[in-house]
């Protein structure tokens, strides 16, 4: 089936990487006709999938608060999934989220249930941050006008070489879209049905991904399109999909002070650092490179690790791009393609930007590792994108980064990510690195990414924005 890039935001098929300057606005509406009258004044700038734009770029997305509050009827609303309509902070989410200790959400800056409500996020793109002013004000006034409140204004932008602050190469990893692939044999690696990102389309069961829908009735202007299989119902999710937001802050001191302090060298702190991500700083991976990092393979991801790498010699089990993305390597009495059909349910498409400074323009290890503390706040808003947020997101947060006994480990959480202490019952505050003869072992592992802030949204197709915009 093909892709209704008409119906459908930007983002969902591109990261706008074009356009260097991006604020992630968070608004609460004051009055349901008024929300309603912006948005009818901004639908019409919304960025659709199918154009690229050049200077500037405006997407929307929307809490079940929001969407709530924009007057959806109660049965639509029930057809949310249940994590959605739960939010990221209800206990059994947190608790699945790993977000206890440094990250309970007592301590985010937004997001938690004793700040004020998010109804909307406004994803602000423009080609340079001179422009992004100039459209960052346009927006502040349009909100004002339907006494809509900014929360708070979050300013991304990209660092130098694709890197996030740790130092790392990242956005190399992406699932590909079958729908969107033009020439199948230049694909080397595995393809997704949209279904998997996007609702309306088949996914790799072969079924339409669960999506919010509502009796047709509610339907009086005839905007949505009817369910595919359920034609009494109105598909409000066609070309939408669940949009996961985390403001998670990196300590980059500590990080490569901590990796200093294992290490007898720049370079074995370095290499530990690329274990603990399972690619080394220029982005080759550790499983084509073990040794030493090769430019020529920087954004390879065409690898496996059950046959190059069974026992995690190359690159660690518990490393960050194996946990969130095990491969093949998963399921040790089948085969290897069982393992990889499973994983393969477990993917999103990442769409985040780091904020803050970097603590040095290049992000050169050997310098990150010379510096001393400084004040700045930096970190990476995590963004992805998922049609089923239990499946794909929360799985891989849960059964993966936050596992202590994830892949035969015993006391080890995600190196980078991970939530890592000490309780009665358990330890998440080791890395593992399988070596010949003897394996070595980190211990007391501080949190180097804290959670700060995070919100579920939906971010709705075009024809979706208008029904919310217009029906009464
Ligand atoms: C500050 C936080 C984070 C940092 C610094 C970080 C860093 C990185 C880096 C350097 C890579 C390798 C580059 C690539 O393959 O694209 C990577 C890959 C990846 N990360 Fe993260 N990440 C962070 C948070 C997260 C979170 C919260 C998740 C999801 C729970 C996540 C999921 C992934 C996935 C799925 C991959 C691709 C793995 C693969 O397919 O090989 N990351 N990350």
């Amino acid at each position: 089936m093909a892709l209704e890039l008409n119906d459908m935001q930007g983002l969902l098929i591109r990261g706008f990487g074009n356009l260097q300057g991006a604020q992630y606005v968070l608004l609460n509406f004051s009055d349901a006709v008024q929300a309603k009258g912006y948005l009818k004044e901004l639908f019409p700038l919304i960025t659709p999938a199918n154009e690229k734009p050049t200077d500037h770029a405006l997407q929307v997305a929307f809490t079940y608060e929001g969407i709530s509050f924009l007057q959806m009827p109660v049965e639509g609303l029930e057809s949310f999934s249940r994590e959605f309509r739960e939010g990221m902070t209800d206990t059994h989410r947190q608790f699945v989220l790993g977000d206890s200790g440094d990250n309970d959400p007592k301590n985010w800056e937004w997001g938690s249930p004793d700040k004020d409500v998010i109804h909307m996020l406004l994803m602000v793109f423009s080609e340079n941050n001179e422009t992004l002013v100039e459209k960052l004000k346009t927006e502040k006034d349009r909100a004002d006008k339907y006494g809509v409140n900014v929360l708070h204004s979050l300013p991304s932008g990209f660092l130098q070489n694709h890197k996030e602050h740790f130092g790392f190469r990242d956005d190399i990893s992406r699932p590909i879209i079958e729908e969107l692939v033009d020439n199948p044999e230049k694909i080397t690696g595995i393809t997704f049905p949209a279904g998997e990102f996007i609702m309306g389309y088949k996914n790799l069961y072969d079924e339409f991904s669960p999506a919010p829908k509502l009796p047709k009735e509610y339907d009086k202007n005839d905007l949505l399109p009817l369910c595919p299989e359920e034609p009494g119902l109105k598909d409000f999710g066609k070309n939408g999909t669940y949009l996961i937001f985390r403001q998670l802050e990196q300590d980059v001191f500590t990080f490569w002070e901590f990796l200093k302090n294992q290490s007898k060298s720049e370079e074995e702190a370095i290499k530990i650092a690329s274990k603990m991500v399972g690619r080394w700083p220029d982005g080759s991976p550790l499983t084509l490179c073990p040794v030493k990092n090769d430019p020529e393979l920087s954004i390879s991801n065409n690898f496996g690790f059950w046959e190059e790498d069974k026992a995690g010699l190359k690159c660690p089990i518990g490393s960050h791009i194996r946990r969130t993305n095990p491969r093949d390597h998963l399921v040790t009495e089948k085969t290897k393609k069982d393992s990889a059909e499973m994983a393969s349910k477990h993917r999103m498409i990442r769409k985040g930007r780091p904020y803050g400074n970097p603590v040095t323009d290049d992000l050169n290890p050997v310098d990150l590792m010379s510096l001393s503390k400084d004040d700045e706040k930096r970190g990476l808003h995590f963004i992805c994108l998922v049609t089923d947020i239990r499946r794909q997101f929360e799985f891989v947060q849960n059964n993966w980064v936050n596992f202590h006994k994830f892949g035969g480990l015993d006391h080890d959480a995600d190196p980078i990510i991970g939530n890592h202490f000490q309780n009665s019952e358990v330890i998440t505050d080791e890395f593992s690195i399988p070596d010949y003869p003897v394996k070595r072992k980190i211990k007391n592992l501080p949190n180097f990414t804290i959670t700060k802030g995070g919100s579920y949204f939906f971010i709705p197709g075009l024809k979706a924005i208008q029904f919310l915009a217009n029906h009464e």
